[in-house]
């Protein structure tokens, strides 16, 4: 355990609730690796005061923060500047401070990709089915777009998927119930939904037309190994976990506030899985 000094950097977490972040906790990892003077801290702010909190923060000399739920749309509106990435996210989850000046970008998508990429999968291996229509789904088929993946979205709610259609050209939108068909020619799935999480539902969805190579990807952590996933093992398809994207998204609001080079790795894995 090292000590702060009257210079040491701040950031932290914003949200409405806190109490359940691993952030803390992930970014405290590489603080004390690294022996970096720095704190990185829970910030609950209730809705109705964030842009005074976001204010106090910059004029406390904060170097930024995150940003977790209710607050991802607010923080893209409170930011004086806001990069491409995140428009396309229509949200913020990452601030930095300079000089004053609130920067805000997305680095959810980001970090599922370099996490997808880390399991040794190739993420242009052909189309990508991408499993619900909020804001997680969004970051995923932005940075899929990006590097030129064709992406194809199913949601429960259709009218949903389809806004998403009007803001990501290019989208294709398929029926909810013929979800079970489009994994035959997709290479890659993606669950966005909370479904199959703890105290969720399952995902009723069914991996028996799915092409030997595919990847499965589930963002949801909470069990490590969800049913989905667990499917995908058994048939010898090749699952990817969703606790990576919530540590490789770290890693570069990490380095903009701290300024070192944080790495994923299987020590920090067990850490902020024992928390
Ligand atoms: P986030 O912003 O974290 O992605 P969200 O906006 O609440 O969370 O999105 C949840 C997603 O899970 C939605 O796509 C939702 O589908 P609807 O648009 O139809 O609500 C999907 N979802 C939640 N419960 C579901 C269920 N029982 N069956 C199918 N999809 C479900």
């Amino acid at each position: 355990m090292s000590y702060l000094t009257g210079k040491a950097m701040l950031a932290g977490i914003t949200g409405w609730p806190v109490t359940h972040s691993r952030s803390p906790r992930l970014h405290g990892y590489w603080l004390e690796k690294h022996g970096v003077d720095g704190a990185y801290v829970p910030l609950p702010i209730a809705p109705g005061n964030y842009p005074d909190a976001i204010k106090g923060l910059v004029y406390a000399g904060f170097r930024g923060c995150n940003v977790t739920a209710p607050h991802k749309l607010t923080a893209f509106e409170v930011c004086d500047t806001v990069d491409e990435i995140a428009h396309k996210a229509g949200a913020v989850n990452t601030m930095v401070f300079d000089d004053g000046r609130v920067r805000g970008t997305n680095t959810d998508g980001l970090g599922w990709l370099q996490n997808l990429r880390s399991y040794g999968c190739d993420p242009n291996a052909g189309p990508a089915l991408v499993l619900g229509a909020g804001g997680a789904a969004r970051a995923v088929i932005a940075v899929l777009q990006h590097i030129g993946v064709k992406v194809l979205v199913a949601n429960r709610t259709r009218e949903t998927a389809e806004g998403l259609a009007k803001m990501l050209t290019g989208l294709t939108v398929i029926d909810w119930d013929r979800r079970n068909d489009v994994i035959a020619d997709s290479a890659l799935l993606v669950n966005t939904t909370s479904l199959g999480m703890t105290g969720n539902p399952p995902l009723a969805v069914s991996l028996e037309k799915a092409p030997s190579n595919m990847t499965v990807s589930d963002i949801v952590y909470t069990p490590l190994e969800t049913a989905l996933l667990a499917d995908a093992r058994a048939r010898g398809l090749r699952p990817v976990e969703g606790l990576g994207m919530l540590l490789h998204q770290a890693v570069i609001g990490h380095n903009a506030w701290f300024g070192t080079n944080p790495v994923v790795d299987e020590a920090l894995r067990a850490f902020v899985l024992a928390a």
